[in-house]
């Protein structure tokens, strides 16, 4: 019987992998999560399939039994955010890189087969020619986007030195239910709810016309599945997203448009670090991954804004 474990598997992104791994017929899903940023709710309708245990990534000896004898770790104990990382960066860089490192090490010496590693869009920083291809050098422009792409570094020295296969997914901003919109650092989509739900207006930070490539976490799920199925793709790195590209103001307008409302936003200052635009090739990880995302924006917005709604009433 195979074992999975997915760090920072009671976080949105990682609570996810665990449903879509259960839902493949998985018999042994192990999480690993220190509940900073994670949540148990997140976990409640698969709680007892599960085995969940609270350790700290930082803490090589706590993980390292955890990991032990896997045959896939999904590495998506992380703290995100590009702001978060400039005004805090000490626990951003011990957990996205050294605490990635104790991962990378606790597998490779727990015989496990392959770490499937959540890598960040934010690794290309601003590049000039868009969609963004894996080949492009990366110029990151934030701590966060730095350690993660030091983990995507780690990774392919992992594979390559030291007996153990990994798969790097750069995400492209991803969204869906379960993100937590509590903090002001949380994803932009997810504030953007919020507000509407609560009939009122989101801030938006500079004029609006960046954009991004917002991912369907269920597309994102896939994608992990299938990174972890793959023959002969260890040491690589592939983009995860949808391959499409929205502005901010365009976003909020299709918001308030499925709401039947209109609140115009407030606009601030750009925030330091951010990429003002970002888009996948997804080339790559179709041709070798068989990705194939399903959702579109606003499918997944739709989606996700109803599940929102749906927890109001609860
Ligand atoms: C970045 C990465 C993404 C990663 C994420 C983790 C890029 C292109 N993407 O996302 O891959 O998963 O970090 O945190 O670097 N904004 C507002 N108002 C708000 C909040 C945000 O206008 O209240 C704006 C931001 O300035 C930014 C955009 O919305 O332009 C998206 O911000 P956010 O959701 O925080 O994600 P990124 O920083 O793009």
């Amino acid at each position: 019987m195979s074992k999975y474990v997915v760090t920072g598997g009671a976080g949105f992104i990682g609570s996810a992998i665990v449903r879509g791994l259960l839902r493949e017929g998985a018999r042994q899903v192990v999480v690993l999560d220190n509940f900073l940023t994670g949540h148990q709710q997140n976990l409640d309708e698969v709680r007892s399939a599960i085995d969940l245990q609270r350790a700290d990534i930082r803490n090589y000896a706590e993980i390292a039994p955890i990991l032990s004898g896997a045959d896939v770790v999904f590495h998506e104990a992380a703290i995100p955010s590009v702001p978060r990382s400039i005004d805090d960066p000490v626990p951003s860089h011990e957990i996205n890189i050294d605490g990635t490192f104790n991962v990378l090490r606790a597998a490779a010496s727990g015989g496990v087969r392959r770490v499937v590693y959540a890598a960040s869009s934010s690794a290309y920083g601003d590049t000039e020619v868009l969609p963004k291809v894996e080949t492009m050098t990366p110029r990151p422009k934030s701590p966060y986007a730095l350690q993660k792409l030091v983990g995507e570094y780690y990774s392919q020295i992992f594979a390559s030195t030291f007996g153990i296969e990994t798969v790097s997914l750069r995400y492209f901003n991803v969204f869906g239910p379960r993100q937590d919109p509590s903090s002001q650092y949380s994803g932009v989509l997810s504030l953007f709810i919020k507000a509407v739900v609560e009939r009122r207006a989101p801030t938006i930070f500079g004029d609006g016309e960046q954009s991004r490539d917002f991912t369907y976490v269920e597309d994102v799920v896939d994608l992990n599945l299938k990174a972890a199925r793959a023959p002969g793709v260890s040491g690589r790195l592939y983009n995860g997203g949808n391959g499409g590209r929205i502005t901010l103001n365009e976003a909020w307008r299709l918001v308030q448009q499925i709401e039947g409302l209109t609140i115009p936003a407030n606009y601030g200052p750009p925030r330091p670090g951010d990429v003002h635009d970002s888009q996948a090739d997804v080339t790559s990880a179709v041709a070798d991954l068989g990705h194939a995302p399903r959702f579109s924006f606003e499918e997944g917005l739709r989606l996700t804004l109803a599940w929102y709604k749906a927890q109001q009433t609860r």
